[in-house]
């Protein structure tokens, strides 16, 4: 079949690899109808380099048809339409009883100190072959699915791999109080959809983002913004002016460790990207060199005894933090991989025809699966408007 593989820095490919088949009784394999390139993706094709081997098969947001499954997945049967969670979950232990899928103890990655595997998301996360393919072996697949109705198209319900739930828990855990404000740093597909849904539920939202026609996105669909290109050195002041001068109730980051705007770390990164594998991984995953920018305006920008919700992710173990804010300013934290079947009973009844959230039109690019270097590479350097990414394999 043909995957999208990674090869090196910004060095990514469609190979062609052996078909999956059913290694676990609790495997099935589904045939991939659309499968979407995602922000994180691009954390693998540049700073977190160091935990991926060569060939490894890339994606974690794919949906297709279920074509064989083994003997344990007694609830699924070929020809079932499905979208795959980005995380593998058991749905039978400690941690999936509380619902924190990404927690599975089944599948956590304990050799890396990691928590639920994740389809193509290198070494800390299992080195599971994603979905940027032609087929993809669902592991704990007796859980690890989303049935969905024949009828409207893949890109009713695709999101639901991960942007939804994503932006779903970021707004939950914002815990935004009735007719409160949230500030959304970022405005790739994460922040795009967290303001749908905050402004769906009622919040005001301010979004922020340094890229024109992402700004223009949310602007349009009923959110205030403010341009980072403008205000980089002022953001916290100018958003406390449109605030009663106190800061929003919450803030939702979901930028993460490629924030722009911190130089020093920057390079850090580059370096342990570059750097041979033993050297680069320890550098990467204990030297702590997160771009923290965002992380760091959400402190400043969040009004006290508000909430910060990370959505963005952040790989490092040594950066530095203000704690004497975070502690005076009283700030509430939430944080973490989007859970995703904890949420999808929440968004479903969204996805009807009237498509409030405007999941049909979010996608900028529907390319077929062997356009996919060009368009990692278009996508990373955010030209040509690109914003989200759907693959045809
Ligand atoms: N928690 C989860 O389960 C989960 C799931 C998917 C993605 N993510 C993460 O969420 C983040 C966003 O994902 P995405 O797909 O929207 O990525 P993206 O890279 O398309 O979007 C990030 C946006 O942040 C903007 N930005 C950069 N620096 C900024 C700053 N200092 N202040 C404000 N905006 C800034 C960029 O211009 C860009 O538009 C990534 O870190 C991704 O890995 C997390
Ligand atoms: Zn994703
Ligand atoms: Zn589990």
């Amino acid at each position: 079949m043909h995957a999208v593989t990674w090869h090196g820095k910004r060095d990514v490919r469609v190979d062609d690899v052996p078909d999956p088949k059913i290694e676990q009784p609790t495997d099935a394999i589904i045939r991939v109808t659309t499968t979407n390139i995602c922000g994180s993706d691009l954390h693998l094709y540049e700073v977190l380099g160091a935990f991926m081997n060569p060939g490894d098969v890339l994606g974690h947001e794919a949906m297709g048809i279920v074509e064989e499954v083994g003997r344990e997945v007694t609830n699924l049967a070929p020809g079932d339409r499905v979208v795959i969670p980005f995380q593998i979950s058991c749905g039978d232990c400690f941690m999936c009883d509380l619902k924190l899928y990404t927690q599975c103890e089944t599948t956590q990655v304990r050799e890396h100190g990691s928590g639920a595997a994740l389809f193509g998301y290198s070494k800390l996360y299992g080195s599971v072959p994603g979905g940027q393919a032609q087929y993809l072996r669902v592991p704990q697949a007796q859980f690890t699915h989303i049935k969905v109705p024949d009828g409207p198209p893949d890109e009713r319900f695709v999101y639901l791999s991960d942007v939804l739930p994503t932006a779903w828990q970021a707004v939950e855990y914002a815990s935004i109080p009735d007719g409160g404000t949230v500030a959304v740093l970022g405005l790739g597909p994460i922040g795009d959809m967290a303001s749908r849904i905050a402004l769906h539920h009622g919040a005001r939202v301010i979004g922020v983002d340094l890229v024109p026609e992402r700004l223009a996105r949310v602007r349009d669909r009923g959110a205030e913004v403010v341009d980072l290109s403008e205000h980089e050195k002022d953001l916290g002041d100018v958003i406390r002016d449109m605030t009663d001068g106190r800061g929003p109730d919450s803030v939702i980051d979901a930028v993460g460790m490629e924030a722009h705007g911190s130089p020093v770390p920057k390079l850090a990164q580059t370096l342990a990207g570059l750097l041979p594998d033993k050297i680069g991984q320890p550098l990467m995953g204990k030297a702590g060199v997160d771009r923290l920018t965002a992380f760091y305006s959400a402190i400043d920008v969040v009004r006290r005894g508000g909430t910060i919700s990370l959505s963005g992710v952040y790989g490092g173990e040594a950066d530095p933090l203000p704690m004497l804010t975070l502690f005076d300013k009283q700030i509430q934290l939430r944080m973490g991989q989007a859970n995703v079947k904890r949420w999808v009973d929440d968004i479903l009844p969204l996805l009807d025809d009237e498509d409030v959230l405007g999941v049909e039109n979010f996608a900028t690019h529907r390319i077929p699966l062997s356009e996919a270097p060009d368009a990692y590479e278009t996508f990373q350097k955010k030209q040509d408007g690109a914003i989200k990414y759907v693959m045809t394999p």
